[in-house]
């Protein structure tokens, strides 16, 4: 049975390693910051499920090119995407960021420190799709990125479409299901979260109120903008 989830070491650049490494090599999407991160969430026994490096920089630059100042992480583990989320944003911005897990939530909140961002984001403990509505009177947002628990995606993308603003952005981490989204009968995947996931990317696709795109990053990163 082929290993479910997200592979430890994220492909990038038609899957051919070496022209991955040369893209690291010249981009340099990781600096010392992000690597502590990575290294002290390993050491903490999380599991290294953080975007790859170069999602990380498409998020940061997608951040900047968009002018985002508000913008709404649904899933946080230590802090990784969220500190390229915030320098994409610059010292305007803020970023509320959630998290299921209490231990993770800390460490997170430790990693915002140590980047020197502690006061530009907000980590809310508990299920988003209850928490959420807490920051509902901060909206609209500018951007949303959505990289929790898979069946979510649907209701997060309908939470997106009410409180982003139009021209917000949206992005959406694992949208390929792990390679297996495509599939009715998905091998080493539950078969109820790759439906969710295809409902996410039906509606975002179609529903009319946004204009989207998939980028053909390892997981998949849905990318769109609302237009209404
Ligand atoms: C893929 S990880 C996030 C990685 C992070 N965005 C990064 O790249 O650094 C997904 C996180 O979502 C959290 N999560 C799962 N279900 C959740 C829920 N219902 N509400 C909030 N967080 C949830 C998990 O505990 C996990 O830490």
């Amino acid at each position: 049975m082929p290993a479910m989830g997200s592979p430890p070491v994220k492909g990038f650049g038609q899957g051919d390693p070496a022209l991955a490494a040369w893209t690291e090599a010249v981009y340099r999407p990781e600096d010392d910051v992000l690597r502590q991160i990575r290294e002290r969430s390993v050491a903490a026994g999380l599991p290294p499920i953080q975007v790859g490096k170069m999602d990380a920089l498409h998020l940061e630059v997608i951040a900047r090119v968009s002018g985002a100042r508000k913008a709404v992480e649904i899933g946080t583990l230590g802090g990784y995407s969220g500190v390229c989320l915030l320098r994409g944003m610059g010292s305007g911005g803020f970023l509320h960021t959630f998290e299921l897990d209490p231990g993770r939530a800390d460490l997170a909140r430790r990693s915002f420190e140590h980047a020197g961002l502690a006061d530009q984001v907000r980590v809310h403990v508990g299920p988003a799709a209850e928490r959420l509505r807490g920051i509902e009177p901060d909206g609209p947002f500018d951007l949303v990125f959505v990289d929790a628990d898979k069946a979510g995606y649907p209701g997060y993308l309908a939470w997106a479409e009410q409180h982003l603003r139009v021209g917000g952005v949206l992005l959406a981490d694992n949208t390929f299901g792990f390679g297996h989204v495509h599939e009715d009968e998905p091998e080493g995947e539950d078969p109820g979260a790759m439906a969710a996931l295809r409902r996410f990317s039906d509606r975002l696709a179609r529903g009319g109120r946004f204009r989207a795109t998939m980028l053909p990053t390892a997981e998949g990163m849905s990318l769109a903008v609302k237009i209404r």
